[in-house]
């Protein structure tokens, strides 16, 4: 595992100055990042440095997970502010196919519920697709339990 690194970060200095220090610079993250996105979904917008500036304003947390200096996997964290009270949703669970089976995500994971726990969050709520069976085993094996609601989506 030494060769697996799990780097947390909460702004732009945090992600760019301490996380990403010791990786290859400039779009090389997004490359990264962005090579990870098409696991998750095909058509979705590309990362690019204003939309993780937008995230970490709006108080989103990454985690990432890097390996021989590449960012291999990436979780994350968003919070949800409600009228009775702050709960978290969790976003863009994914490793790369080669490292996937080391644990990675769920030391991905654990560090997210452990910042929404100690962030005092209600709860954490996440999707994914049936189809997924190691995300679903992945979220079950963490406590995570699945609700009956029916997610809705209006496309604006
Ligand atoms: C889901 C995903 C992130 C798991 O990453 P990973 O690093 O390989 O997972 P881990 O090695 O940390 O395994 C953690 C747990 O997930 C579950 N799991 C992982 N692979 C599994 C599989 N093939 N079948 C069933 N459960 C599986 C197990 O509970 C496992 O715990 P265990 O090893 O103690 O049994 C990875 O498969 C992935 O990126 N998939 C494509 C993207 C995706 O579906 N993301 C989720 C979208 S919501």
């Amino acid at each position: 595992m030494e060769k697996y690194k799990i780097v947390v970060a909460h702004d732009s200095d945090n992600f760019f100055n301490e996380a990403l220090s010791e990786i290859s610079s400039g779009p090389e993250h997004f490359k990264n990042l962005n090579l990870l996105l098409q696991h998750l979904s095909n058509g979705s917008p590309k990362m690019t440095l204003a939309s993780f500036e937008k995230f970490f304003k709006a108080g989103g947390i990454i985690v990432i997970a890097t390996h021989n200096n590449e960012i291999i996997g990436m979780a994350t964290l968003v919070t949800v502010t409600k009228l009775n009270g702050v709960t978290g949703r969790i976003e863009h669970v994914v490793v790369d196919p080669v490292h996937q089976g080391n644990g990675l995500s769920r030391k991905l994971m654990d560090e997210l519920i452990k910042i929404a726990r100690s962030k005092k969050l209600r709860y954490l709520d996440l999707t994914t697709e049936p189809k997924r069976i190691a995300a679903n085993g992945l979220y079950q094996s963490l406590g995570f339990i699945k609700r009956e609601t029916n997610p809705y989506r209006l496309i604006l």
